[in-house]
């Protein structure tokens, strides 16, 4: 099989939100894109207003054999594989007290035994074509916690940046660099639909930057780790927060209006 794109990548969670806008911008930096996602109609969709070279897969990322099926599919597919997106991921809400142990096992089995079963299952085809790259979407929540959802995805995306480190190193040896990606607040469609104009103010008084992360915000930076501007980058987390891990958890403009009133500047 002949290879038309420059690339080929594989983006899970591929049918909405962060997923989906990367599908996008990799299919813009050349690369032929395997959209993976739980729900069919929803990949399809993706791949279909993407065109190209995208086409979509149907599977759960913690489902191992259903990940071992999609990868084989893939491979023959499109000839190979050079870009991983594990990007594919869950929330549950509730206390810690009151989380169902059904929540608990899922989120960790989607978000953290996802990316693994994903990687694992991936690294012969990405050492066959000499090297590549694997980005995991992790989140702000792995480095300090989730704010709106439950301990589960506090410590799945915590997880996700240690199976980032030592994948990273140990898939040097082979030319496979590893990183993660951290998102603060992201608008997707689903958090628009969710919160009022109120709510989304508020949250975005909190980002120093001043306003919510978008989709694209995420995908640029998974591009720029897919590809070789980034050669010399493994093992590490990028930030993709508007300043929201430096900031202190009040609006930030009346904030530095007060310390600049107070201190001088402005
Ligand atoms: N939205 C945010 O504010 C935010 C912030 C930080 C991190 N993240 C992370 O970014 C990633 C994408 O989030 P999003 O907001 O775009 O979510 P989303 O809900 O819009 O999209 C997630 C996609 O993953 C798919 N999916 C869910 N479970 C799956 C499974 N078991 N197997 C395969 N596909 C599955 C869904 O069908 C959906 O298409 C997630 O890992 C999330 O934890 C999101």
């Amino acid at each position: 099989m002949t290879r038309a794109a420059a690339r080929t990548a594989m983006v899970t969670g591929g049918g909405s939100g962060i997923g989906a806008a990367t599908v996008a911008a990799l299919a813009a930096d050349d690369c032929a894109v395997a959209v993976v996602d739980i729900d069919a109609a929803a990949a399809e969709r993706v791949a279909k207003e993407t065109g190209g070279d995208a086409r979509a897969y149907t599977a759960d990322v913690a489902n191992r054999a259903e990940v071992d099926r999609t990868l084989e599919r893939i491979t023959a597919d499109f000839g190979g594989l050079d870009i991983l997106v594990n990007n594919a991921g869950i929330g549950t809400v509730s206390t810690l007290e009151a989380m169902p142990i059904e929540d608990w096992t899922r989120v960790i089995e989607v978000n953290l035994g996802g990316p693994f079963h994903c990687l694992q299952a991936a690294i012969p085809a990405l050492k066959a074509g000499g090297g590549g790259a694997v980005v995991n979407v992790a989140s702000i929540a792995g480095k300090r916690i989730s704010y709106h959802g439950g301990a589960n995805y506090t410590a799945a995306k915590s997880g996700l940046l240690g199976l980032t480190r030592h994948a990273a190193f140990e898939l040097a040896l082979y030319g496979i660099r590893v990183n993660a990606v951290c998102p603060g607040p992201v608008l997707t469609p689903m958090v628009e639909a969710a919160t009022s104009e109120a709510e989304r103010q508020g949250t975005a008084q909190l980002v120093p930057l001043g306003r919510w992360i978008r989709p694209e915000d995420v995908a640029d930076m998974i591009v720029f780790l897919s590809g070789p501007a980034s050669a010399m980058c493994t093992g590490a987390s990028f930030d993709v927060d508007g300043g929201f891990m430096v900031s202190n958890g009040t609006p930030y403009r009346d904030y530095m209006a007060r310390r600049n009133a107070d201190f001088g500047g402005g």
